[in-house]
């Protein structure tokens, strides 16, 4: 006989062949391949001599080789039963090509219906159009979850509908045409809308692709956030991103029936701008028939040019910023709610904006649907209580320090100061800093409600705005005179709103321009409205993705738009 040679140090299982040259590498491994009665010879490794195994180790092996044998036929009896089940798929599949589904025209007309408006064709025969969104088969049922875009709609197909070829191949994200009776959910049972369709007649539409390149291999809750933004047109068929943006539909209707009971009337500023309103460091800039021009950062000022004519106004508008900014609340373009009211006090503004803010909570929160939107994404939500929290710039300054929070040291050109070990050197706030996101974050998060942050330095703002009346303007120098500005911070979000009083006399105005370095030409048109009957007037901008990142607890307000775009990120 032959020996089979093992050498437990050198040896291999998977590639030796149990010869001299060629050694295994354990005892049981050579005894499961070549029998337990095999002549097998053992070395520890390469520099000791072959020798017969001793009998502890030889049972030791024995059993170890009945497991390997246990394992293998484990194995034989699974590749066994997928083949079956291959043949068995197969022979159905080839079955089914045989199975015929006619519209049965002796049934009563189906109605074309939309899954939102099915509840008054309950026991009746429809026809609905839309997308399989969940797909799920028992013994011969087939249960379908069909979404049409205005919501679900949970189906059955059983008997000859479930066993076409197209039943058998039907694959997740698919459109189909599905016709049925509409039943109410059975006793005990859930389903949206409280009722299901029984399906006696149903034809694929457009097959979406299985295998590799199926809906949920090219998707799923583990895809890397760059593949979900690569992929945003089909992460935006998932619940919970389709429910966002039903949300924010519902908010921009909300937001527009609230100005119209309080006599705003929406106007519709330009994008292509040749003015700045927030400061120059953030406009993106295009050649305009050979002229400068820029994407609108703000429709202030075309608001405030509507005062005189329509009264107070607002707008919803596009507003594009070219910061570098990669922060969770932060977009290259995002939606801009933005109004303007004249012959109003700091205080009133302040309270309109609170008013507006609650009066929209309340209709979202007292419409069933949209309630159920919020609650699905925000389960804890609690409409704010009112009144807001008013704390000044000053006074947040000393909030900030007697709670510890501070901020990165900057120098004099804004670069960050190091330590030896490139750690931020972090320094107490003081009068004239600005409040960075971190800080205001944390902030807002302790206060843990709505606080109206206001009477900022104007140093820190933009060149419009209008100082404290005799508290911190006139002539103070600009980097500590106080504005008559307001930011709004909302929990888990920061700054929702921006807005403050305007300059109305015009010689503060020039100086304004002249203190930011702007140029006054080509805002003749601007400063005419302080020339042409000029008034105590304020206004605000409130971010659409920031409101809504707060009322749906969002983790970024990336996921609050149809299309974010960010720095390097304008596809899809
Ligand atoms: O504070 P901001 O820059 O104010 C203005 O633009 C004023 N001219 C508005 C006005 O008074 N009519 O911006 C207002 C709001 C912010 O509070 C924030 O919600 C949002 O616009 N916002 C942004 N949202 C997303 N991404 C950005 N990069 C944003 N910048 C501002």
């Amino acid at each position: 006989m032959t020996s089979i040679y093992v050498d437990e140090a050198a040896g291999s299982d998977l590639a030796g062949a149990g010869s001299q040259t060629t050694p295994y590498q354990t005892l049981a491994h050579a005894l499961f391949t070549h029998g337990q009665a095999a002549d097998v010879l053992v070395r520890k490794d390469p520099s000791a001599e072959y020798e017969q195994p001793t009998q502890s180790a030889l049972k030791k092996a024995k059993k170890g080789a009945d497991g390997l044998e246990k394992k293998r036929r484990k194995a034989e009896e699974l590749a066994e039963a997928a083949t079956e089940e291959r043949e068995k798929r197969e022979r159905l599949l080839e079955e089914s090509k045989k199975v015929q589904l006619i519209e049965d025209d002796t049934l009563p007309a189906a109605i074309k219906a939309k899954i939102l408006n099915l509840e008054p064709y309950r026991g009746k025969r429809v026809r609905i159009f839309g997308w399989v969104h969940r797909l799920r088969s028992q013994k011969d049922i087939i249960f379908l979850v069909l979404r049409d875009g205005t919501g679900y709609l949970q189906t059955i197909l059983s008997g000859v509908p479930a066993q076409t070829y197209a039943a058998l191949t039907l694959t997740l994200e698919s459109t189909v045409e599905l016709v049925g009776t509409l039943q109410p959910t059975p006793e005990g049972k859930t389903a949206p809308g409280g009722h299901e369709l029984v399906v006696d007649f149903w034809r694929t539409i457009g097959a979406a692709p299985g295998g590799d390149d199926a809906f949920t291999n090219r998707l799923n809750e583990k895809s890397d956030p760059s593949i979900l933004a690569d992929l945003r047109h089909l992460v935006l068929r998932g619940e919970n991103a389709s429910s966002v943006l039903r949300l924010r539909s519902a908010t921009l209707s909300a937001f527009r029936a609230t100005y119209a009971e309080q006599h705003l009337l929406e106007v519709t500023p330009p994008c292509l701008v040749q003015t700045q309103v927030e400061g120059g460091a953030t406009l993106f800039k295009l050649n305009y028939y050979g002229q400068p021009a820029f994407l609108t950062q703000s429709s202030q000022l075309y608001l405030e040019t509507c005062l005189p004519s329509l009264g107070d106004v607002f707008c919803v508008q596009e507003s594009f910023r070219a910061e570098n900014s990669h922060t969770r609340r932060h977009l290259s373009e995002y939606t801009h709610l933005e109004a303007e009211l004249a012959f109003i006090t700091f205080d009133d503004l302040m309270n309109h904006i609170e008013a507006i803010i609650c009066e929209v909570v309340d209709k979202l929160w007292k419409n069933e649907s949209t309630a159920a939107l919020i609650q699905q994404l925000n389960p804890s939500f609690a409409p704010p209580a009112r009144p807001f929290m008013r704390l000044t710039y000053v006074d947040a300054i000393a909030w900030l320090n007697e709670h510890g929070i501070e901020h990165e040291a900057e120098d004099a050109q804004g670069n960050v100061i190091t330590d030896a070990e490139g750690k931020p050197k972090m320094v107490p706030h003081v009068v004239g800093d600005d409040i960075a996101e971190a800080a205001e974050r944390k902030m807002t998060d302790a206060i843990g409600t709505p606080i109206f942050l206001h009477s900022f330095p104007a140093g820190l703002k933009a060149f419009y705005m209008k100082k404290v009346p005799g508290n911190g303007g006139g002539d103070q120098p600009a980097a500590i005179a106080l504005t008559e500005s307001c930011d709004l911070l909302m929990p888990g979000v920061g700054e929702i709103v921006g807005g403050s009083m305007r300059i109305s006399d015009i010689d503060e105005l020039l100086e304004g321009y002249k203190r930011e370095g702007i140029d006054p030409a080509p805002y003749y048109w601007f400063t005419d409205q302080r020339k042409y009957g000029t008034c105590e007037h304020g206004g605000y901008g409130l971010g659409i993705e920031r409101f809504l990142a707060w009322l749906a607890k969002r983790y970024t307000i990336r996921e609050c738009t149809l299309y974010p775009r960010w720095p390097g990120r304008a596809t899809p």
